[in-house]
């Protein structure tokens, strides 16, 4: 029996529109055990649901492609963005079943061509799960079958490291943009990197986020055991330690408010791919290689890593309380329109 668990808090969308819905006479239904599924019933009979970070927003097939990363980057390319190289691998079941030789087996040499370090991440996941870079076959056949776990396909890419960041643009506007910095702690020389890490979580749970470190993430272990450390190990004092490759929030990473910094032209290339992939609400993940989301892009070099179509804000509104009431003043704006008869 699934035990009714008060571990899930409501999710920040499901609270948002709780406290939004009166505003405009619209009630709310919250699916009670989970708390992540919702109905917003308007006082015109309109019914819109809500599910975890998705709203009625965007059209369902528009949202299915983006989730599929090598779809997406399919349109993106075809539309002229530059997207980060890369191909899908199948796992060995799913390979027969789409007749397909892409297996782990062909995976390496793929890798060479692109050049090692690669990055292997799911192709359907999402919030950084299984994303992290390999330096060579042993490393990318490991990363490949641990995607398999819970993905049949594995994307190989081409390494691109350069500033992380996420914009979300929201009908046509900018709701925010922040560029992401991957898990990391700072030594003091005293405490052992579990102990940093448990700070780390005592932090968020300070600052309101609710991400959860998992201390026995494969990834972290690998890391640290490349650096020649372990949980136990001691870090010198000051001396910065990054734990992930991949720079989610919801994986731990520090974030740093862009909204007021960021060039037109960035911003002008989010609203547009949003609307291109047939989205109106969308977080786009660019990775700046070369410059920064400040600059002109013309004068940058600048990759689509992905677009998301269901953005979570919860991390961003722990930032501030300007980001919160902009998000909820966006979303107020979002409520009304939903309400409106197809
Ligand atoms: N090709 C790449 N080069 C460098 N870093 C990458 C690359 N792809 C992903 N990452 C890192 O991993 C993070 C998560 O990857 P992403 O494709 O956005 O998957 P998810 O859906 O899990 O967020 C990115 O925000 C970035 O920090
Ligand atoms: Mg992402």
């Amino acid at each position: 029996m699934i035990k009714k668990s008060k571990k899930f808090q409501t999710p920040y969308l499901t609270n948002l529109i709780l406290k939004l819905a009166p505003k405009i006479g619209a009630k709310v239904l919250v699916e009670s055990e989970w708390k992540i599924a919702g109905q917003i019933i308007y006082p015109n009979g309109v019914v819109r649901s809500l599910r975890m970070y998705s709203l009625d927003l965007n059209h369902i097939a528009s949202a299915d492609i983006a989730r599929d990363k090598d779809f997406a980057k399919f349109f993106m390319k075809k539309k002229g963005y530059p997207i980060a190289e890369g191909k899908t691998f199948f796992e060995k079941n799913w390979a027969k079943i789409v007749k397909s030789d892409r297996t782990i087996i062909s995976a390496d040499k793929y890798a060479k061509m692109l050049g090692y370090p690669v990055v292997v991440k799911p192709n359907s996941k999402s919030q950084g799960s299984g994303v992290c870079v390999a330096f060579n076959k042993k490393e990318l056949n490991s990363a490949i079958l641990e995607v398999f776990k819970g993905d049949k396909v594995a994307i190989v890419e081409r390494y691109l490291p350069g500033h992380d960041y996420r914009v979300v643009v929201l009908d046509g506007e900018i709701i925010s943009a922040y560029e992401r910095i991957p898990l990391s702690i700072k030594g003091d020389g005293k405490s052992s990197i579990l102990s940093l890490l448990k700070q780390k979580q005592k932090y968020f749970i300070l600052s309101k986020r609710d991400t959860r470190l998992n201390f026995n993430d494969r990834r972290i272990q690998l890391k640290l055991k490349k650096a020649g450390l372990t949980l136990k190990s001691i870090l010198p004092k000051n001396l910065e330690l990054f734990l992930l490759d991949n720079a989610n929030l919801s994986t731990g990473g520090d974030s740093i408010d862009v909204t007021k910094t960021i060039h037109n032209n960035f911003k002008k290339i989010a609203v547009r791919l949003t609307k291109d992939m047939g989205l109106r609400i969308a977080g786009v993940d660019i990775m700046v290689t070369e410059g920064d989301i400040t600059k002109n892009p013309e004068n940058c070099k600048y990759y689509i890593i992905e677009i998301n179509a269901a953005p979570g804000l919860d991390h961003y509104v722990t930032t501030g309380e300007v980001q919160k009431k902009k998000v909820e003043a966006m979303y107020l704006k979002v409520l009304k329109a939903l309400g409106k008869k197809d």
